[in-house]
């Protein structure tokens, strides 16, 4: 499974986390037990992550702003994926010479992670 995730006002879009909210359940994609705490149910499988943002959130002073990432990958961790595979498409409100150069840039890490 592979997604292009739109950042949205520094978080994921609306209809994702309404998803997130209707499959993150426990016995679903996690379980919980007072011996073992919580443990993730989704697990055996790598999961590749698009991140498309305006802005730039790689760089340092900007990364605080950045709600849509730690997040998805907070959650993806809690039901069970140990291997998040991600790539960066940042700053898309840029001239279209440069956004061809950042999606070249992307295209060729996706290569490389779907040949791992
Ligand atoms: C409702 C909405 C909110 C957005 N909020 C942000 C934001 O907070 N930060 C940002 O960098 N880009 C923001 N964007 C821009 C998108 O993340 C950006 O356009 C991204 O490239 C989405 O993919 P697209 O190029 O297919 O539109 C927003 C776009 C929309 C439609």
């Amino acid at each position: 499974m592979s997604k292009l995730l739109h950042m949205w006002n520094f978080f994921i879009p609306y209809k994702l986390k309404h998803f997130i909210d209707l499959i993150t359940q426990p016995g679903l994609t996690f379980s919980f037990s007072s011996e073992s705490g919580f443990r993730g149910l989704v697990t055996g499988k790598p999961v590749p992550v698009i991140y498309a943002r305006g802005g730039e959130y790689g760089k340092a002073e900007s990364s605080a702003m950045d709600f849509q990432k730690p997040y998805l990958e907070l959650l993806l961790g809690f039901i069970g994926f140990q291997d998040i595979r991600s790539i960066l498409i940042e700053p898309t409100l840029v001239d279209q010479e440069t956004k061809n150069q950042i999606l070249s840039a992307a295209k060729k890490q996706a290569i490389a992670i779907a040949g791992r």
